[in-house]
């Protein structure tokens, strides 16, 4: 009798620690995000200045999938106050944005500050502390004012992270009493490799193992001078929080093979640890050091192409960071690869590994990614194994879908399977995972992908004028999730 007592105490413990378990914890904390180039439109009015993403689009259409800017994108510019009552109807707790660099700086240096755009975010945030919500601003969303590219050779250049850096300055000094989660830069692989490796995104400058480090390294640059300057004459008076976004995603061994676990951390090593090694743990990660300086000898360079840190950088970038933000979306299997030929220099030649989606995968409907929600949690016990116990915020995470289906019921799969394993992390793995931001709230100008690759939870007609927003059924979902606090299956 009293052992049958035990064991239906035991299973009534047991479920209640799963229902438990499907609680996210009392601190954690829930938002959506998007980014000024994407949403807010207005392009050159009030005296903002031309950004490289303008620029790109209205130089090359053909390199847009439809052809389109961001001119008017979702017009978040003359409909902010909307947005902010859509983001206080959900109950979320933050709302990350970024500041278009500018539309405060026209020209992208400091002697000429643009009033216009200063009031846009003081009442922005205005509106925001209004409605209890907290901001997660972005300095740098791949939005770089287009006279710097023209002048210096944008990120290839030290004197644009000397450039942010002051436009930090400026923004802490303006909005540093409402803002206390600050984003420095937002994927800088994505800014390095395709802005100025393989050229794909603005500025579209193609030097595929070359300038995508030179890059990396004023990129980092950059991020870290933002970070001593908060640390130096902010953070005393403001107590906020700075730290860089670095996009990845996981990378899962093809097979058991040491070959093939080895070609899945190296891939880690060069996607994530490129930029994350100089912040959490000093310098570059070895193996990028030691395949750069290998292939770079081969093919008859006489340094490596990977850029050093001197001692006193190195010293300088570590620990720039408050807490570890990372945007996902998906995962690739890999496995490794015979050395490539040598012969042109290049990123991908440099990592050696094959990569591939398994058929099995359900598809978002965007073709460069599938739904693995095992991915995220097995991404974050490594990011945990590898730098240590750092707060983990996950700044990006949602589907892309091709057809705007209002009854989005792959996206609330998504979400549902996603936060899921975040539980899983959170309760089962030890992680200290704080807070997940979903992109994105509504639809928006999706940089190369134009009007054709949705990612809201609110659709946006772009076709009408006025920019009608209107929820989709994932909205619905993720209220009540941040409502009830707890994943109902
Ligand atoms: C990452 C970028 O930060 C964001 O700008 C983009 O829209 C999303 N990925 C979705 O593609």
């Amino acid at each position: 009798m009293i052992k049958y007592i035990v064991s239906v105490l035991f299973l009534v413990a047991s479920s209640l620690a799963d229902i438990n378990s499907r609680y996210f914890p009392s601190n954690f904390k829930i938002g959506v995000a998007n980014a000024a180039p994407q949403i807010e439109g207005a392009w050159n009015e009030d005296g903002k200045g031309e950004t490289v993403w303008d620029h790109f689009a209205h130089t090359y259409p053909e390199k847009i999938v439809d052809g389109t800017g961001p001119d008017v994108a979702s017009d978040s510019y003359h409909k902010y106050k909307e947005d902010v009552a859509m983001v206080k109807a959900m109950g979320l707790d933050y709302y990350r944005l970024s500041i278009a660099w500018s539309r405060i700086l026209p020209t992208g240096y400091t002697d000429q500050v643009n009033q216009p755009g200063v009031d846009y975010y003081t009442n922005l945030f205005a509106e925001l502390k209004a409605n209890n919500i907290e901001p997660m601003v972005t300095l740098y969303h791949w939005d770089l004012p287009q006279p710097l590219e023209e002048e210096l050779g944008g990120w290839l250049n030290e004197q644009t992270a000397d450039l942010f850096a002051e436009f930090a300055r400026l923004c802490y000094q303006l909005y540093g009493d409402d803002v206390k989660m600050w984003i420095t830069i937002n994927e800088p692989k994505q800014v390095c490799q395709s802005g100025y490796g393989t050229g794909i995104l603005a500025p579209g400058i193609v030097s595929d193992g070359i300038g995508d480090y030179v890059c990396a390294r004023n990129v980092i640059l950059a991020h870290a001078k933002a970070y001593h300057i908060y640390d130096d004459e902010f953070r005393a008076t403001q107590g906020g929080r700075v730290a860089m976004v670095i996009d990845t995603l996981w990378f899962e061994p093809g097979s058991d093979s040491e070959a093939d676990k080895e070609a899945a951390e190296r891939i880690l090593q060069f996607s994530f640890g490129l930029y994350g090694n100089p912040i959490y743990i000093g310098d570059w990660p070895q193996v990028v050091i030691d395949r750069v300086a290998m292939r770079s000898t081969q093919e008859g360079y006489a340094q490596s192409r990977l850029p050093a840190f001197s001692a006193e950088e190195i010293d300088y970038i570590k620990g720039t960071y408050d807490y570890l933000a990372l945007n996902h979306y998906t995962t690739h299997m890999v496995n490794a690869t015979e050395e490539t030929a040598i012969g042109t220099p290049g990123y991908g030649a440099d990592i050696s590994v094959r990569e591939w989606q398994q058929p099995d995968w359900p598809p978002g409907a965007a073709s460069w990614f599938s739904v693995v929600p095992w991915g995220l949690r097995n991404l974050l016990v490594w990011l945990k194994n590898t730098y240590g116990d750092i707060e983990i915020v996950i700044t990006e995470n949602g589907l892309s879908d091709t057809s705007g289906i209002m009854e989005d019921d792959h996206r609330i799969y998504y979400f549902q399977n996603y936060l899921s394993n975040c539980l899983d992390a959170i309760y089962e793995d030890g992680v200290n995972l704080s807070t997940y931001i979903a992109w994105s709230i509504l639809d928006d100008w999706e940089w190369t992908g134009g009007f054709t690759s949705f990612l809201g939870m609110y659709s946006v007609n772009f076709t009408d004028p006025e920019r009608t927003r209107t929820p989709r059924k994932s909205a619905t979902f993720f209220t009540d999730i941040v409502k009830n606090r707890c994943l109902v299956d």
